[in-house]
């Protein structure tokens, strides 16, 4: 798939569910309004829209939220889209998945199972006290377990941590420190304005670049070409083989090289994480079948944002969805 820029999207992150059972603050208000469950693609929908993908060349899929193992009977979804895996040119390279770590106990094996090798789990404090404040009720230990058994389920582990000025911005040097000795790469990323929250985002908006002066300085990171082919910038940390990813949207844009897409699990499918512009695949896949449910997705890549608009000062977010309908 190309879009009207000329660039190659193998990438689709599909949001499974936009609930969650953590309310994490720069992400959610407290008291949210959920996508009605009637509305939601079926799991075999979302199977069979991810083999529509794989036939049209996307390469790599995360799986994502809100939070995607509250979906219920989500490893019928990660089971057979997992058997989508293979060396062939009509085959996924990668199934991934990005998740708040809280039911990872349980689905740890059966994901491995499945052939997922890589998973992002979001981690923005170590302190079990802020982690309850920011999650609203969030406990720490339990996602602590949920790493530990995907790690002992052979699934390499990536810490996620949004900074967040007076919050957690204290503890960056730490949490890299803990990472590393765990043998666990970390991405540090930039708060992005997407629908209202409770708190005023801007007063929490850590710009990375001095934070990554500071640790440059501090753990002696050298450049690194190391991709996975997201939005990140990796440098290494010497003596720990491990990476440390920064992921900039608000202080140094990474649109142009853009590869990705996003689906809703309503099946709406939108051309950028920072724009209204979609399509609306689960009446075409109900009604008009595969033909016209391609050209659908034509229309989006044709119409795909050059890059998105964000902007943390302005009074209102300029995309009223939150991050959680679309995974990020
Ligand atoms: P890998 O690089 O494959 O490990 O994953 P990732 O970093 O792309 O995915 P993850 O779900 O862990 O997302 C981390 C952060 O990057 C989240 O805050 C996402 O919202 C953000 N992000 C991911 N893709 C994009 C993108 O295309 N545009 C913007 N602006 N942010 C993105
Ligand atoms: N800005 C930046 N990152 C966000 N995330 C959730 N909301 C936001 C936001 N407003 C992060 C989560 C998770 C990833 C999918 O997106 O912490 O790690
Ligand atoms: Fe792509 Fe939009 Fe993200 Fe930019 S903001 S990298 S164009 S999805």
């Amino acid at each position: 798939m190309v879009d009207g820029f000329g660039r190659h999207i193998n990438y689709v992150r599909m949001s499974v569910t936009d609930r969650c059972d953590f309310r994490c603050r720069y992400c959610m208000s407290e008291h949210m309004t959920f996508l009605p469950r009637k509305n939601l693609l079926t799991l075999d929908e979302i199977v069979d829209l991810a083999a529509m993908f794989v036939s049209r060349g996307v390469k790599r899929i995360r799986l994502t939220g809100g939070e995607p193992l509250v979906r219920k009977n989500i490893e019928l979804v990660f089971e057979q889209v997992g058997m989508m895996i293979g060396p062939g040119a009509d085959q996924l390279t990668e199934l991934t998945m990005t998740t708040n770590g809280s039911q990872l106990e349980r689905f740890a094996m059966p994901m491995a199972a499945a052939g997922i090798k890589r998973i992002n789990v979001s981690m923005d404090t170590r302190d079990p006290d802020t982690f309850r404040h920011l999650t609203r009720g969030g406990d720490l230990a339990q996602v602590l377990r949920g790493i530990d058994a995907a790690e002992a389920a052979g699934i390499a582990v990536k810490i996620n941590m949004v900074g967040l000025v007076g919050i957690n911005d204290q503890e960056i040097g730490d949490m890299l420190q803990w990472c590393a000795s765990n043998g666990r790469d970390l991405t540090l990323i930039e708060t992005m304005p997407l629908g209202e929250v409770a708190e005023d985002r801007i007063e929490y908006y850590l710009p990375l670049d001095g934070v990554r002066r500071d640790l440059v300085q501090r753990f002696g990171l050298t450049e690194s070409g190391h991709r996975t082919g997201g939005p990140a910038r990796y440098m290494a940390v010497p003596d720990y083989g491990t990476m440390i990813g920064f992921i900039t949207p608000m202080s140094k844009n990474f649109c142009a090289g853009c590869n990705r897409i996003r689906v809703a699990a309503t099946g709406t499918v939108f051309g950028c994480l920072g724009h209204d512009q979609r399509v609306e695949l689960r009446d075409a896949m109900r009604e008009g079948g595969p033909e016209h449910t391609s050209a659908l997705l034509d229309r989006l890549l044709a119409g795909k944002p050059l890059r998105h608009e964000f902007d943390i000062h302005a009074a209102r977010p300029a995309v009223a969805r939150h991050m959680s309908v679309t995974g990020g």
